[in-house]
């Protein structure tokens, strides 16, 4: 960064962090500063001694300060827009001012999954959301989150938008890479690790997109068409879990409607389902530019209305004051509303812990963020054991910038690298430039194989990768799919001639590997002429050292799908998006329900190219000792086989009896990853989650496991079931609340 943004930035951040100071006065005076009471207990002395235009105060959020510059001062009563504009930190996602006379700090707000975004700021980047699932290790992303979490503190953030568990349920959605999979568990487990991560940091994280957010093109106009069974046994199940795991301070709604009612506005999803049902405490801030009204979207359930004037009317400002005069919208709702930030505020230790900017440790952070890639990185086929390399003489690298960066996801979700954007220029350009993390594969390589001759090919003309290929001893073909917020892929199929550079350099080279940097699963009509395929999806800012320790063996690949990859598109359910953008309003009927990815492969009896859960090691594993007890408890062990240390992951799926009447003939309901040693094994348990064996009864708001044999299935992948046991069940109902108590 230039130095004088840099210390203008530091200046902005000192003087907003000026107004966030904590209360000073004794805790006599302020007794919901004593930290020996609860967090509602604080709370509730707190919303006491507030008064109404102070409690609307929380309730509406900010936009970073060239938009605010612009907006009329009177917005609300006693408020400058143009004071508090100069208060938010360039570049961020949004602010709320904080109320100094109470003790209550400002909230800063920054985007967030894989770091912390701000274009004026250069930050760490981990792998993408849906990389680190691949990890299907929570450690993984709960490191994660930690490193985001102080990172975000360091730089005077105290609210992370992370959290994005949407399932991937189009494989073409454009954010699929900000998700953490296909599946309800793996999904939640995996974004719950990484918001208590961001969360030990004393600051907020947010759970995202509520709900069912499925698709990026005309994502504020679509209506999400599906029953509530189905909603509860998929997208809502993997927010449900995430929630209790994680406990995010907020949730943050998202653009589409659910079934005609948009997303912020839902009463049937905020309040019966996600306050009343689950029971949850913390607020829903609003996606930016998804509210639609004051009345509806305050008595739907939004609680803070965020990044004005990305909504282009400030719902939440002086109408909501108006609509308190009027009763639309009652004095106990805005209390109810602030209670909800406050409570967040307190629990989540935003109050007790000032904000301090200081200096971060990108060395450690570094590490972390490699750590992480090397758990992630699916190793989809190695044939002949071409993998790993051992000392080639000469290495052709083919495609995709491979000599110096590896690609990033697009739009809120990108990190500033460090170092800057090392292939500048690309992409529809503004928030959608391509962002090239500076961590050059190449260079990653010639560090680990010295005695080895590397040549580049920039991968652009079929002839001249042929050439590259055949002139040496292993071809090493990089190829990306961009994707991005906003925008879905156009298809799964590799963009421009991506396709025929692999299929020259197959034909020129029996020693062919590809490297796919992608979004999430694309096609790969070369699959069977190569001899090793490595997914990289959006590896991080030490991504390029990452691919070089996997593809040499210094690490052992232990990444597993969390996608199912197809191996044509008409195996999916849709083959392709529907509606468009900045055209009328439409609605996407979800016909398959709960039979999202793997399931309905299941279902349909698709052979996909390469299964969720699938991902090879360069040792081997024997699963067994499969036992299971009706109490949900089950246990199984792995053994290493091989000659290397190698980590696997036991995955445990269960078959419904056919008067269960589940969405699919199998569900996953636990995993579990152990690392081990040549002739170790290790033993695993796992608790069956009951909600994961039962269907969902709309009409009495329970779950319902039917009487039966289930059959409970140890896998190394969803395709590859290593062992069965049954067990019978008697069948029980029960609430979401009863599984609280
Ligand atoms: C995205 C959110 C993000 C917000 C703030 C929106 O466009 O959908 O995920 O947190 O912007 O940047």
């Amino acid at each position: 960064m230039k130095p004088l943004l840099a210390s203008l930035l530091a200046t902005a951040v000192a003087l907003a962090l000026g107004t966030a100071a904590p209360g000073l006065l004794a805790a006599d005076a302020q007794p919901w500063m004593d930290k020996a009471k609860t967090s509602a207990q604080r709370t509730e002395l707190l919303l006491k001694a507030m008064t109404l235009d102070e409690k609307l105060l929380l309730l509406f959020g900010y936009a970073s300060g060239d938009q605010l510059a612009q907006v009329d001062a009177s917005i609300i009563p006693g408020v400058n827009a143009k004071e508090v504009a100069a208060k938010v930190i360039p570049g961020s996602a949004g602010y709320i001012p904080g109320i100094p006379r109470l003790g209550i700090p400002a909230q800063f707000q920054a985007d967030a999954s894989i770091g912390v975004r701000n274009p004026y700021l250069e930050r760490t980047s981990l792998p993408s959301s849906l990389a680190t699932a691949a990890s299907w290790d929570p450690k993984v992303p709960e490191a994660g989150g930690r490193m985001i979490g102080n990172e975000a503190r360091l730089s005077g953030f105290n609210v992370m938008l992370a959290g994005g568990v949407n399932l991937a349920r189009e494989a073409q959605n454009g954010r699929n890479f900000e998700y953490t999979g296909e599946d309800p568990l793996l999904a939640a487990e995996m974004a719950a690790a990484l918001i208590r991560g961001v969360q030990s940091n004393h600051i907020i994280s947010t759970i995202k997109h509520y709900l069912i957010n499925a698709q990026e093109t005309g994502r504020t106009l679509v209506s999400a068409q599906i029953s509530e069974p189905a909603l509860r046994q998929s997208d809502a199940l993997a927010f449900e879990l995430a929630i209790e795991k994680s406990s995010p301070g907020s949730v943050m709604c998202s653009y589409n409607r659910i079934n005609d009612v948009y997303a912020c506005q839902n009463d049937k999803w905020q309040n019966q389902v996600l306050k009343g049902d689950w029971g949850y405490k913390g607020y829903v801030m609003s996606d930016w530019g998804a509210v639609h009204s004051t009345v509806q979207d305050a008595n739907g359930g939004l609680d803070q209305q965020s990044g004005f004037p990305f909504d282009k009317v400030p719902y939440f400002a002086k109408p909501l004051r108006d609509a308190v005069d009027d009763g639309s919208v009652t004095q106990a709702r805005i209390d109810d509303m602030a209670r909800r930030i406050l409570w967040a505020m307190f629990d989540k230790g935003v109050v007790d812990h000032p904000l301090q900017p200081g200096t971060i440790d990108y060395a450690a952070h570094a590490q972390v963020t490699q750590a992480a890639a090397e758990q992630s990185l699916v190793l989809l086929k190695n044939e002949g054991g071409v993998l790993p390399l051992v000392a080639p003489k000469r290495v052709a690298l083919i495609g995709s910038y491979a000599d110096k960066a590896v690609l990033s996801g697009g739009g809120s979700a990108v990190v500033t690298p460090i170092g800057g954007n090392a292939v500048p220029g690309l992409g529809p350009g503004g928030w959608l430039t391509q962002v090239w993390q500076p961590s050059s594969p190449m260079k990653a390589l010639q560090k680990l194989l010295p005695a080895t001759q590397f040549a580049f090919d920039a991968g652009t003309d079929a002839d001249a990768a042929g050439k590259a290929a055949a002139a040496a001893d292993v071809a090493i073909v990089f190829v990306h799919q961009w994707t991005a917020e906003s925008l879905d892929a156009p298809s799964l199929s590799l963009e421009g001639n991506q396709d025929a550079i692999v299929a020259a350099a197959a034909k020129a080279n029996p020693n062919t590997i590809v490297v796919v940097e992608s979004g999430g699963a694309v096609l790969m009509p070369w699959a069977s002429d190569v001899k090793g395929i490595l997914a990289a999806f959006y590896p991080g800012s030490a991504g390029g050292e990452a691919i070089a320790r996997l593809l040499t063996g210094a690490v052992n690949p232990s990444g597993r799908l969390p996608i199912t990859f197809p191996a044509s598109v008409d195996q999916l359910v849709r083959q392709q998006i529907t509606g468009k953008s900045g055209g009328p309003l439409f609605t996407v009927r979800y016909t398959e329900g709960a039979a999202v990815g793997y399931k309905w492969f299941d279902l349909h009896g698709h052979k996909p190219l390469y299964a969720f859960g699938h991902g090879l090691s360069y040792t081997r594993f024997e699963l067994g000792g499969l036992t299971a007890q009706a109490s949900g408890a089950v246990s199984f062990s792995i053994r290493n086989t091989g000659q290397r240390d190698g980590a696997s992951v036991g995955q445990v799926y269960v078959r419904g009896p056919q008067s269960a009447k589940w969405e699919a003939p199998r569900r996953l309901v636990g995993f579990s990853k152990l690392a081990l040693k040549p002739g170790q094994s290790g033993k695993a348990t796992i608790n069956i989650d009951p909600r994961l064996l039962a269907t969902f009864d709309e009409t009495r708001r329970e779950w319902v496991i039917a009487p039966g044999t289930y059959e409970v299935q140890l896998g190394a992948s969803s395709d590859d079931i290593r062992a069965t046991v049954k067990v019978a069940l008697t069948g029980r109902r029960f609430t979401s609340a009863q599984l609280r108590r």
